[in-house]
């Protein structure tokens, strides 16, 4: 067997589920809050397009996607993040992907080299679980950077040494962070991308969330538009997935874009590797990049969530209402794990502890005491929820 497998943490849902294996839940109706599965509808006016695309089924799929796909994604990362006309190469610099969750692991698998010297990847504490497992797999070494109140939640970047980035072949960077919702601002992507290239590092940049966020008119920043800024995408990856900004998780449709011949290589790879996109997914994913209304609802809806939330708990826990995503991180100051299990059996809402979510470093680990909410079930259900908790804290 291989021998890298024996690294692989149980995944945190295994976790939770042999924590509270022992409870009764609360006789009330369960409100998941523990899984961040988007809940809103999947867009209806895609149905048309899936149905339309239905003969796409009867043949084979090609590893780099349609053209059509990769010039309707080339076009939404121009209009997003204000790209330069054709800065970015529909046939260069991307590449659809069946899920940031599969892109996300095998880009370490296809890009990180274990007969280096340098054998470090470095990604924040607590990240999504994949990052580490991919480095595990790929015979690299995780290293984690803290996110912690007093860092605002992301990484502080300035605690890597030289020496550090030396070491480094890959770093991992969550913006808008999960769990926290937190982001890191264009000036510190610039810094970042300038530092990458010095010591020869790969920034892969997971901005699943980028689209759930508050402020109509202020979008979080992207490491794309700070790449550009910095002259163009060479060592930097970015991923971005429709799962969370149109509510498609069961469609496995996102995209990595940025550097062409990290992307050469991650494309070769995954010819072998067996992971196209199926063509009617391709058409449905088109029509979702090329529309804006159904995120902008999607928004409103999440931020009608938040508010509701704050409302009832706002003087009762420390309800931050994050710059994007679908989470709250609050910070309790106890037990994660017993909040846990006291949620579950007083009121039947499952939450994940964050110390599942982070390790252990120099004896700290900054999950400890927060747990997770993923305010993805409907409002009704999330005022519910928060009514019930009232009572226990
Ligand atoms: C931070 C982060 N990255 C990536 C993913 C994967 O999303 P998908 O594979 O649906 O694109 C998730 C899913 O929950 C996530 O939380």
């Amino acid at each position: 067997m291989n021998s890298r497998m024996a690294r692989l943490h149980p995944y945190p849902f295994e976790k939770l589920k042999a924590l509270t294996a022992d409870i009764q839940p609360a006789n009330l109706p369960a409100v998941l809050w523990g899984i961040g599965e988007p809940k809103h509808a999947a867009p209806s006016f895609l149905a048309e397009q899936l149905h339309a695309s239905l003969d796409g089924f009867s043949m084979y799929p090609a590893t780099a996607g349609l053209p059509q796909l990769r010039q309707a994604i080339a076009d939404w990362c121009q209009r997003r993040y204000g790209l330069k006309e054709a800065e970015l190469s529909a046939d260069e610099n991307v590449l659809p992907v069946t899920g940031t969750r599969e892109a996300l692991f095998s880009v370490v698998q296809a890009l990180f080299d274990a007969d280096s010297s340098k054998n470090d990847v470095w990604m924040p504490n607590p990240f999504y679980q994949i990052y580490e497992g991919a480095a595990f797999l790929a015979g690299g070494e995780p290293r984690y950077l803290p996110c912690t109140f007093d860092t605002g939640y992301q990484p502080d970047f300035n605690a890597l040494s030289d020496a550090d980035w030396d070491n480094c072949q890959l770093l991992f960077i969550c913006n808008p962070g999960n769990p926290s919702g937190r982001l890191i601002e264009l000036d510190q992507l610039r810094a970042l991308v300038k530092k990458a290239r010095e010591h020869d590092v790969i920034l892969v940049s997971d901005e699943c969330y980028s689209e759930l966020y508050r402020d109509e008119n202020n979008p979080p920043p992207g490491l794309l538009q700070a790449a550009s800024l910095e002259g163009g995408f060479d060592h930097c990856l970015v991923f971005h997935s429709l799962s969370k900004r149109s509510n498609l998780p069961g469609l496995r449709s996102g995209f990595v874009a940025g550097d062409a011949d990290l992307l050469a290589t991650f494309l070769r790879y995954r010819t072998y590797h067996g992971c196209a996109m199926p063509l009617p997914t391709q058409h449905v994913s088109i029509a979702a990049w090329n529309d804006e209304r159904h995120v902008a609802e999607n928004r409103r809806l999440y931020n009608q969530k938040y508010q509701a939330v704050q409302q009832i708990l706002g003087d009762k826990m420390p309800v931050d209402i994050p710059d994007a995503s679908f989470y709250l991180w609050p910070n309790l100051e106890t037990d994660d794990e017993q909040i846990a299990r006291l949620w579950l059996e007083k009121a039947n809402i499952h939450v994940l502890p964050g110390q599942y979510l982070s390790r252990q470093v120099d004896g700290i680990n900054p999950g400890y005491g927060h747990v997770r909410i993923a305010l993805v079930a409907e409002l009704d259900a999330c005022i519910e929820a928060a009514e019930r908790l009232r009572p226990l804290l």
